[in-house]
């Protein structure tokens, strides 16, 4: 139905039915959280091995102790086989990878990048493709970088604007990428995208791509996106020193217990730890061969996410049909995503909505991301958009978000057009 087709009348009879099923499912006292992007329980038992074993005296000797800043050899060569880079590239870390870049900006901020003056001398930017991580911006909010906008496309950011920006202006820093199944939009950068990342020129000698490659084994389909390796590019072009690419484990094995590594030219892992020496004598070096072993390899890593979608695809596919059903042919009040991988899906309502939606969802006890949450400051100018993210949810809840989630859309988007009809 295209419901900016219908007469003042049909409007106005409409928002009756909407708000008597909106009253109807809020009624039902039900209570759900499909807000953040976190691992269902179900999804960590499957890490439970890892947490059994290995015994104390199979841990080699290296991980017992104080040492290897840079991570344990075997677990650096195994994050470098996943991310198609050499394990001499590879710094493992804590926890999170989120931490490591909270890091590596207060490095640029602090320091500065390859002899550059540290970021912080003067006002500096980085590009923000939009919808977005809210904590990527949030890092950027933290300490005073301004933020632009940059639209998705579908198969990455707008790259005429990017590429507008990074010549032109030197004080544009970075850009924060999600280069596979972006959060929220769960699109793969196409590989031209990635190329004329990894070539275009700069301003800025210290421009640097955060790369952050949180879902580069996530997949949902057995037609997964392939994205084309921007290192590899970018040492052919002598940009390497431009990519910090980062990725962990946190949903592969356990969300806030996983190993976080980076991936960077030699000159930036020589810099980077002449700083980082200073902050740790080393990592979780248990954990990380915890992990090892648990892992094993790209090839039993496959197997772990195969398990991992096995209990995450039937949420999504349950979301997707309910939009299908209720928002599909030619409908213009909601338009979604339909994701291969990763772990939302992004749901743009009529203008003006998102934030009516949020609210409508909240009352009827469905805890949305907030509303705004996917754009920098969050101010999402058109109000338009909003971040689903089905794992958390078990299933048998799920029924009961859809319901909520689909009136809510539909009360939101009818009031709006009849108030716009008044
Ligand atoms: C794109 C992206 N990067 C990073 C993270 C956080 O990763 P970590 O747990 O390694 O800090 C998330 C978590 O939702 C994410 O969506």
């Amino acid at each position: 139905m295209k419901y900016s087709e219908l007469t003042k009348e049909e409007l106005s009879a409409l928002l009756e039915t909407q708000r008597r099923e909106y009253e109807d499912v809020a009624a039902k006292g039900y209570k759900v959280d499909i807000a953040r992007g976190k691992p269902c329980y179900e999804q960590a038992l499957l890490a439970a091995d890892m947490l059994q074993g290995p015994a104390a005296d199979q841990f080699p000797k290296a991980a017992l102790n104080y040492g290897n800043l840079e991570g344990l050899p075997e677990v650096r060569e195994l994050f470098a086989k996943i991310l198609g880079l050499d394990a001499s590239e590879i710094f493992v870390g804590g926890n999170s990878s989120l931490n490591l870049m909270y890091d590596t900006v207060q490095r640029g901020l602090q320091f500065g990048f390859g002899g550059c003056e540290p970021w912080n001398k003067t006002k500096i930017k980085f590009l923000c493709p939009v919808p977005g991580y809210d904590r990527h911006f949030g890092i950027c909010e933290h300490f005073g970088i301004e933020m632009i906008n940059i639209p998705m496309t579908g198969h990455g950011p707008n790259m005429d604007l990017v590429e507008a920006y990074v010549a032109s202006d030197a004080s544009v820093k970075g850009i924060w990428c999600i280069p596979k199944y972006s959060n929220p939009t769960g699109e793969t950068y196409s590989d031209e995208v990635v190329e004329r990342l990894a070539t275009m020129p700069v301003a800025a000698k210290d421009f640097r791509i955060f790369w952050d490659n949180a879902y580069c084994v996530h997949e949902l389909t057995d037609s997964p996106d392939k994205l084309a390796n921007i290192m590899a590019i970018a040492k052919k072009a002598g940009t390497e020193d431009r990519i910090f690419e980062f990725t962990s484990t946190s949903k592969i094995t356990l969300a806030g217990a996983g190993v976080a590594c980076m991936g960077m030219s030699a000159a930036n892992l020589k810099e980077a730890l002449s700083h980082i020496t200073f902050q740790t004598i080393g990592y979780d070096k248990v954990n990380q061969y915890r992990h090892l072993v648990y892992l094993k390899d790209p090839e039993h890593i496959a197997e772990i996410m195969d398990k991992q979608r096995a209990i995450i695809a039937p949420k999504f596919a349950a979301i997707i049909d309910a939009f299908e059903r209720n928002f599909g042919d030619d409908c213009d009040i909601a338009k979604w995503t339909n994701p291969k991988g990763g772990y939302f899906i992004s749901l743009d309502v009529l203008e003006g909505c998102a934030k009516e939606v949020g609210r409508l969802c909240k009352a009827a006890g469905l805890t949305l991301t907030s509303a705004g949450a996917t754009y920098p400051y969050g101010r999402d100018d058109a109000d338009r958009n909003l971040r689903i993210a089905p794992t958390f949810t078990n299933a048998d809840d799920l029924p009961a978000a859809i319901e909520i989630l689909v009136a809510s859309v539909k009360l939101a988007c009818v009031a709006k057009l009849a108030e716009e009809r008044a």
